[in-house]
């Protein structure tokens, strides 16, 4: 078991608690949305507007595939929409331990209120969106998963401590 991967919907707080859980154990931290926007020199938006949302799962897949080469323990946040895949929850399995964080309705919709940078939850109702998606995926993520942790109303370092004696 290597890397640790956080998986959840939008607004769970992997990339926060990823980068906090990376530092507390002394681990690079890594998220696959910045590295697709490096390599591509683009925002997620904008790629998702020019090539399309199969363009993009291409991509997020080609990320997951790169870092089965990866020798450095490392903790991983991907994309909301990553588990989705067959193959990518292949790879998931592949890459480390995995961790679902969940989050209240609730929570999600005052996170991502006005958020401006995820094309799938652009023009419409936000909390039906997120129901909607919610729905469609809350199998998937359980599916995909070695353990889950509630997010709500907990602080930032209650998690961290949570996840790493879940994944010991
Ligand atoms: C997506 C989630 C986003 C990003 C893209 C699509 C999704 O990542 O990959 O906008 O389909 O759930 P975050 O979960 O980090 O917001």
């Amino acid at each position: 078991m290597k890397h640790i991967i956080l998986i959840g919907f939008m607004g769970s707080g992997k990339s926060t608690i990823g980068k906090e859980l990376a530092k507390t154990m002394g681990r690079t931290f890594l998220d696959t949305d910045d590295r697709i926007e490096e390599q591509q020199q683009m925002k997620i938006s904008t790629i998702f507007e020019k090539y399309g949302e199969v363009y993009f799962r291409d991509l997020e897949t080609k990320v997951l595939k790169d870092l089965l080469e990866e020798q450095e323990p490392l903790v991983i946040a991907v994309g909301g929409g990553l588990p989705m895949r067959f193959e990518n929850r292949a790879y998931l399995k592949q890459l480390g331990k995995v961790v679902y964080l969940t989050a209240e309705v609730d929570t999600l919709v005052q996170r991502l209120e006005g958020d401006t940078t995820r094309p799938i939850l652009q023009g419409g109702d936000l909390r039906k969106k997120i129901v909607g998606l919610m729905e469609a995926r809350g199998s998937i993520y359980e599916e995909a998963t070695d353990c889950k942790v509630h997010t709500d109303q907990k602080s930032c370092a209650q998690i961290v401590e949570e996840i790493i004696k879940d994944v010991q």
